[in-house]
């Protein structure tokens, strides 16, 4: 029996969907504990291409149990969207495998229009967030307004507090000139998902408690990356939860000693979708990978801001989550160059630096200092084992596990569930 948390080493899209449904094969739970409908796990099952955005990506194997945690921000319409349009795809969906914890707590309406204004008030100090309503409907539980799922399964709980919150929330929209939402509308899209959810929802800490004493395996499906935790990302260019391997924790209710692996996903090069600092940040490989139609979000659609591997933030987050194995995704998408630069330090006025400094403002003045490894100018799609790779491609990946502080476990060399080397 083994419990694994699986985290983004980087600013999120690591391939993190794809390497939780590989390892799910091994698992009997997958468990989500942070984030919302923000995230966006991609998974390639033969022909059909699966989009998740709540759901644990387990839920395409058969015979997996999927639980959305007390951590995770739930917004109950995109979640009964979701339910169903995975029903269309002939994906089994019930109460025997998605489990819906009551502690969760519920995105409204509000919270997007209220996320909406407070970018388009920020101007150019903008967030770039996915305009899901994640940061405010955090906000309402850390200042304890917010309603959970037991809220929304008690229908005169549910209207007391949805009214007394649109009044309020109105209120706020209409001050920041914004628009307001209708609450004879909230309530009843409302009761019509909380209807639909009710099957799923139980208390998600128990269950996963006597799961583990029988001996079952579970994984958490880390969303978002590292750098965008709320207390160790680039604030404030983070999302609203704890996205370190701590959240796993705090979002299941599973003690820290009930964990016994953490594996690190990243890319072989770096990405960022929204604002904020990016010292690698690089057009030319941008180009390159838009160029070959990667790189767009699977959430927003927005083009990604690409660059070269950076290893001092990802030595920092194998630092921050005790990162045991790592995952190395998309090293096809570097398989046309003839150099590729590594960053292994920030040079900061004259210091050099090991790991990224807290402040952004700091972050913001940090200079890259590179290395040059040789690329390897060979598609690596086609590899099956380690060997098949091109030297070149397999010192590459080596270096940047070096660099990181922590063992290559699995390469990925494209999207589809063959295109996964296990070392
Ligand atoms: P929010 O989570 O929508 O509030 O967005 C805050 C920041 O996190 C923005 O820069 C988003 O682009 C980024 N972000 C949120 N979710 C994801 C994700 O799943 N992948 C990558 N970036 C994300
Ligand atoms: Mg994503």
């Amino acid at each position: 029996m083994s419990n694994t948390i699986l985290v983004g080493a980087q600013w999120g899209d690591e391939g993190k969907g794809k390497i939780i449904d590989f390892l799910t094969e091994k698992a009997d739970l997958v468990v989500r504990s942070q984030g919302g409908n923000n995230a966006g796990h991609t998974v390639l099952i033969g022909e059909s291409k699966f989009t998740l955005h709540l759901i644990p990506s387990g839920i395409l194997r058969a015979n997996k149990v999927c639980v959305i945690g007390n951590g995770v921000v739930i917004d109950p319409v995109s979640l009964v969207g979701e339910i169903e349009g995975l029903k269309t795809k002939k994906i089994k969906v019930t109460a025997k495998n998605l489990l819906i914890s009551d502690c969760a707590h519920v995105v409204m309406p509000y919270h997007r229009l209220l996320d909406e204004a407070r970018e388009l008030a920020k101007g150019k100090n903008k967030i770039g967030t996915t305009k899901r309503g994640i940061g405010p409907a955090y906000g309402d539980k850390a200042a304890r307004v917010g309603l959970r799922v037991s809220d929304l399964m008690e229908p005169d709980i549910l209207t007391a507090k949805i009214t007394k919150n649109v009044k309020e929330n109105n209120k706020v929209l209409k001050a920041m000139g914004g628009k307001t939402v209708s609450l004879a509308k909230v309530l009843a899209d409302y009761r019509e998902a909380a209807a639909k959810l009710k099957p799923f929802v139980i208390n998600t800490v128990v269950y996963l408690h006597e799961a583990i004493k029988a001996g079952k395996e579970i994984l958490f499906e880390g969303a978002q990356g590292t750098f965008l935790d709320i207390d160790h990302g680039t604030y404030p260019y983070v999302t609203s939860s704890n996205t370190t391997a701590g959240g796993a924790c705090t979002g299941s209710g599973v003690p820290p000693h009930r964990m016994d692996r953490v594996m690190g996903v990243m890319k072989a090069y770096t990405t960022r979708v929204g604002e904020g600092p990016f010292p690698t940040e690089n057009q030319e490989i941008s180009d390159m990978l838009h160029g070959m139609g990667r790189e767009f979000g699977s959430t927003t659609g927005r083009a990604r801001r690409c660059g070269w591997f950076d290893a001092v933030a990802t030595r920092y987050a194998a630092m921050l989550n005790g990162i045991d194995d790592l995952a190395i995704t998309n090293l096809d998408g570097l398989d046309g160059l003839d150099t590729i630069k590594v960053c292994t330090h920030y040079k900061l006025g004259r210091k050099l630096l090991e790991v990224p400094p807290s402040d952004v403002r700091l972050l913001e003045q940090c200079q890259p200092v590179y290395i040059e490894l040789p690329g390897w100018k060979t598609s690596t799609e086609g590899a099956q084992k380690f060997s098949d790779l091109p030297e070149k491609a397999r010192s590459y990946v080596q270096k940047l596990a070096e660099l990181t502080g922590a063992k290559l476990a699995i390469a990925s060399v494209g999207p589809r569930r063959d295109q996964t080397i296990v070392l």
